[in-house]
């Protein structure tokens, strides 16, 4: 098994959220920030060897001052950007590792066996990312009505963690930039500069923090896992 370096996302300001301050420094059932959640998976998985954190400027002392209390010496942490991908790109230019993984810190259900199963995938194309099969019924929307709806057996839904080669994710990047080109995951953008994505699909429950009611349901799923 490959050993990697983490990219950990939390630049964000979690506008939907609509707490008034980063979502992922919420604290879970008044315990433990959201972000903390991923990054103890992080510092505990003994293949991962450097964590970079992406943080903003504005949360960055709250952060310091955590990072000094874990007393890890694998994290590292870089100013992201505007968008979640100019945090990616950041985050990027601190990778020394032939792979690394990206991950939102908005979604703290993260497991060992996904990890390893895109670790163990992202090698044949170089990309790899997790995702969870499709139970709705789903549709394209024209003006308020079903335009057309889709086959629920050819749909994926993509989450995070992805994995990729570093240096193949840093040129799409770059030819992205180029281009023009945004995306809202890094698997699009792999995609787009002609790379193939191996889908690795998990029954694991992912919840990511969007709205304060996903932050309320990750609240109940954590108090039952934590217990
Ligand atoms: N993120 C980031 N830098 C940005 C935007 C997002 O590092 N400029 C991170 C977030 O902190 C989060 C992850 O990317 O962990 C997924 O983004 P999202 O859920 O959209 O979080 P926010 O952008 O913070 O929320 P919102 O879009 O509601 O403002
Ligand atoms: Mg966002």
């Amino acid at each position: 098994m490959v050993n990697y370096e983490c990219i950990l996302l939390a630049a964000g300001e979690g506008q939907r959220a609509a707490l008034g301050y980063n979502k992922v420094l919420y604290k879970i059932n008044g315990k433990k920030e959201l972000f903390r959640y991923s990054l103890d998976y992080f510092i505990k998985d003994e293949l991962c060897k450097k964590i970079i954190m992406v943080i903003s400027e504005k949360d960055k002392l709250y952060f310091i001052n955590v990072f000094k209390t874990l007393k890890c010496n694998k994290i590292d942490f870089v100013i992201g950007g505007d968008t979640r991908g100019d945090s990616v790109k950041s985050g990027l230019k601190k990778v020394t590792s032939e792979y690394c993984i990206i991950h939102d810190s908005a979604r703290p259900l993260i497991y060992k066996e996904d990890v390893y199963n895109l670790l163990n995938n992202a090698k044949e194309t170089g990309g790899a990312t997790l995702a969870t099969k499709v139970y709705n019924t789903t549709c394209h929307i024209v003006d308020g009505y079903v335009d057309e709806y889709f086959s629920r057996s050819t749909l994926a839904s993509i989450i995070t963690p992805q994995c990729f080669r570093s240096e193949m994710l840093t040129v799409a990047y770059e030819e992205a930039s180029k281009k023009g080109l945004t995306f809202t995951d890094d698997s699009s953008i792999f995609k787009a500069c002609g790379n193939s994505v191996k889908l690795v699909f998990t029954d694991n429950i992912s919840v990511k923090a969007t709205t304060s009611y996903d932050i309320k349901l990750l609240e109940g799923i954590l108090y039952a896992k934590d217990r």
